[in-house]
């Protein structure tokens, strides 16, 4: 890449081994429900320390097929995370039920448990937990919550690969995890994702879900509920093995990649560099803070002039034009959640970027902040 090209704000690693995986499942003839799909959930499992995995379309595949398996319908309610990708919400109302959104920790961004214990109403069946940027919720004190009031878990672990609590492994909590292998993330399937469980009963509705309700002994064409076509084909699943064998090493990269960017983020008056608290984080993607009377979008403007891409990240959910005109939502629902949203920017992030691009971001960012605080014109927000 040389001095002057767009630094892009994501890129997979993609080699031989993913190319050679690749091209035995198309020799093979068999594309889909293969053997390829079956080593994925093995290697998962096995990987996480789980009994089952439960390879599927996408990470709102597996949310959706998780949230259905509750048995939520219209007039219930789950209580979630507004700083989050749409998909976990919309998983919820694909159920019919109605997501309600818990205030989050300004720190972590992930939901505050006494928000989501005040949100809790006669009507209220369900937590869906979102570890958010990477770091992980309060998972066992929103367990302790789900507990006292009988509510069902779902881990929105979509941005979280491999992550852990106090090193203990998201999914091994006793409620489903999922994951998401869009090609942005810590590693890829192109589009795909995964259920982690240790539920021999969840394991088998799971797979029953995502194969067209197919009846649980597995009959040809026998079809004992309404299910799903939310399958992994084989072509991924082969993406996916060989994304694992290099997962490590992958991971490795964006926490490299990360420590250059913290170190130089904190020097550049007017951004806060990403939270590092008691948790480890699963490094997802780098975006920084800036402060409230910055104008975001100047800054944005800034840097994509500089040739660095750079993206608002996360717009909340509520207030998305749709959840906004279909369910009433309002700017000021959520103050923290909603200043978290307006200020935080997506800089480019991944495993094989080199330290002068690293610094070439910092730079364009230390001169767009500087260019607005000249500017002198506080945001309007
Ligand atoms: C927090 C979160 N939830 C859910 C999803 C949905 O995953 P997918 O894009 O694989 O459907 C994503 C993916 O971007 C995500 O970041």
């Amino acid at each position: 890449m040389s001095a002057h090209e767009r630094i892009p704000l994501a890129r997979p690693v993609i080699g031989a081994r993913e190319r050679e995986l690749v091209d035995e499942v198309l020799r093979s003839g068999q594309l889909s429900l293969g053997p390829f799909v079956t080593r994925f959930e093995e290697v998962w499992a096995e990987r996480i320390g789980v009994r089952h995995a439960v390879a599927c379309s996408s990470g709102t595949a597996g949310l959706h097929c998780c949230l259905h398996a509750l048995g939520l319908g219209p007039g219930d309610e789950v209580i979630t995370s507004s700083f989050s990708f749409v998909a976990s919400a919309n998983a919820i109302l694909y159920t019919g039920a109605t997501p309600v959104f818990a205030e989050v920790d300004p720190h972590t961004f992930n939901m505050d448990p006494a928000a989501v214990e005040a949100a809790i109403t006669p009507r209220t069946r369900a937590i869906l937990i979102v570890d958010i940027f990477g770091y992980p919720a309060e998972v066992p004190a929103l367990l302790d919550i789900a507990r006292r009031h009988g509510l069902g878990v779902v881990e929105d672990a979509c941005q979280s690969i491999d992550g852990d609590f106090d090193g203990r492994k998201l999914g091994t909590f006793g409620h489903p995890a999922v994951y998401g292998f869009y090609a942005n993330k810590q590693m890829t399937t192109a589009e795909g994702g995964i259920v982690l469980t240790d539920d021999p009963e969840l394991y088998r509705l799971l797979k029953s879900l995502t194969n067209q309700g197919r009846s649980d002994d597995g009959q040809w064409l026998v079809h004992s509920r309404l299910g799903f076509n939310y399958r992994l084909s084989d072509v991924h699943a082969a993406i996916g093995i060989a994304q694992v064998e290099r997962l490590d090493d992958m991971m490795a990269g964006r926490a490299r990649v990360a420590g250059w960017y913290q170190d130089r983020v904190r020097a550049i008056e007017g951004v806060s560099p990403m939270f590092e608290g008691p948790q480890r984080r699963s490094w997802f993607v780098y975006a920084p803070r800036l402060d409230q009377d910055l104008d975001r979008d100047a800054v944005i403007g800034r840097l994509e002039a500089a040739g660095v891409s750079a993206k608002p990240y996360l717009p909340c959910i509520h207030l998305q034009p749709f959840y906004r005109a279909e369910h009433g939502h309002r700017p000021g629902e959520l103050p923290v959640t909603e200043a978290i949203s307006a200020s935080t920017v997506a800089l480019p992030f991944f495993p094989e970027m080199t330290e002068a691009q690293v610094e070439r971001v910092c730079e364009a960012l230390g001169a767009a902040v500087a260019a607005e605080r000249g500017a002198g014109v506080p945001a309007a927000r």
